[in-house]
């Protein structure tokens, strides 16, 4: 039997659920009752649903989660989460309740620029072009004034361009590299129809500039597309105490403060020191900054690609955050390129996001910044916390049992037998059959 179509995205949902059925399942009749199930049942919000994206068949369903009391310069907040590994948003209220008991967590926006290029090649010298240049960017910025109207009355638009010479490495090659303000948007269409509109511009300045020679007058747009890296749309989250405030956490792992304090800052240490670790505790602060990024109806993709590469802008993969002890104060920060937006695109469609948004307070895309740079801290102090005392796999298990338990239908009152009684033993999901089992 073929298994490729043609028009599959032409068949309506149930004929492209019945296709998949009959070509992909072994249980056609059970495949198609399933996947029908996982509709909404509100056919409008169906709608909305199934217009992110195409050929869409059902709802992909993810927990979406509360992480309570995080208090963020001075405000407390509720923080959704939208995330499906055990123990995250049980880490991050955690983390949260710990810190509201120290001063909270403090966070500033350093900048908020985006960023986009427009790529072409020339074939006249790089002197001659940057002689021009000063010419061509009043031309590029007159021509875009129909467009940055609106956005100029937020208080935003194109903030500058500059010219990139990239001769040695590749001949010809140049770049326009546009920085754009865009207030509370995350501004992907702004920004995009902006740069088209210089791709064309750049091609009609160097036809019609007069003082031109023939080779001068030869440029070649390559591509035009906002740049996911930006470096400057950053922001900086922190906590800091006394160490002696990690007394009663220290005295609980055997440990004095100085020690957990110092063995804490070590362990940032070596995601700094180390690029296998940092991945890894990056990946930590991604699990809480993500949550929040899919929460409120940003793109995680772009959040993460320019994470990794600002993790990386010296030459070699870094921890993201960093620790210091020093004159008894243990201080923690997390410094993260953030470009979220609060007003647009999914915020705006998705049912969820808008909830989101409304449990923060309606944010401005800056407090949003604040708000998920510190959940991402607070992911970070809670993963590193449990390393070096615990270990991960206490909290992991015990969401994990919680899993197995679901699997296995275990009733509630079996459920809270295997709760007390894995609290002294190994999870595993034989264990837990075995302990059902035993109960019959
Ligand atoms: C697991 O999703 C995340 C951690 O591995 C992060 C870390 O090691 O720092 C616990």
């Amino acid at each position: 039997m073929t298994k490729t179509i043609n028009g599959f995205s032409k068949l309506s949902k149930q004929e492209k659920i019945n296709w998949l059925a009959e070509h992909f399942s072994t249980e056609p009749q059970t495949f198609i009752d399933e996947i029908s199930g996982w509709q909404h049942p509100d056919p409008q919000v169906q709608r909305i649903v199934d217009g992110f994206t195409e050929n869409a068949i059902a709802n992909y369903v993810l927990p979406y989660s509360i992480a309570p009391n995080f208090l963020i310069n001075g405000k407390t907040y509720a923080v959704p989460m939208v995330i499906e590994e055990s123990s995250v948003v049980a880490a991050a209220s955690s983390a949260a309740k710990f810190w509201q008991e120290r001063g909270g967590f403090h966070a500033e926006v350093l900048d908020t620029v985006k960023l986009g290029q427009v790529h072409f090649r020339w074939f006249g010298s790089a002197a001659r072009l940057r002689e021009v240049f000063p010419d061509l960017k009043s031309v590029l910025l007159a021509s875009c004034a129909d467009l940055t109207t609106n956005m100029e009355k937020r208080g935003g638009g194109v903030r500058d361009i500059s010219l990139i010479d990239f001769e040695q490495v590749e001949p010809n090659y140049y770049q326009l590299r546009v920085a754009f303000e865009t207030c509370d948007s995350m501004g992907a269409n702004f920004v995009n129809s902006v740069l088209e509109r210089f791709a064309g511009t750049l091609e009609d300045f160097f036809t019609d500039y007069s003082a031109l020679s023939d080779v001068e007058r030869d440029v070649e747009v390559v591509m035009s597309i906002l740049s996911n890296y930006t470096p400057d749309c950053l922001v900086r989250a922190w906590v800091e105490c006394p160490i002696s405030s990690f007394a009663d956490l220290a005295r609980s792992q055997g440990m004095d403060a100085v020690t957990l304090a110092e063995r804490f800052a070590m362990a940032v240490r070596i995601a700094q020191i180390d690029p296998y670790r940092a991945t890894t505790h990056n990946k930590g602060i991604y699990n809480g900054i993500d949550a929040v990024v899919l929460a409120t109806g940003n793109d995680f993709r772009a959040i993460e690609a320019c994470g990794h590469t600002y993790a990386g802008r010296d030459g070699q993969y870094r921890s993201l955050s960093s620790c210091t002890v020093q004159d008894g104060m243990f201080h923690f920060e997390l410094e993260v390129p953030l470009a979220l937006g609060t007003v647009g695109g999914l915020t705006a469609l998705h049912p969820l996001a808008k909830r989101s948004l409304e449990i923060l307070g309606h944010p401005s895309a800056r407090e949003l910044m604040c708000i998920t740079a510190v959940v991402g801290l607070a992911q970070n102090f809670g993963a590193v916390r449990s390393l070096i005392t615990t270990g991960i796999q206490q909290g992991h298990m015990k969401m994990h049992l919680t899993n197995i338990l679901n699997h296995l239908a275990a009733s509630e009152e079996d459920a809270a037998a295997a709760q007390y009684f894995f609290q002294a033993q190994t999870v595993s999901f034989s264990s837990v059959r075995a302990f059902l089992e035993e109960r019959k």
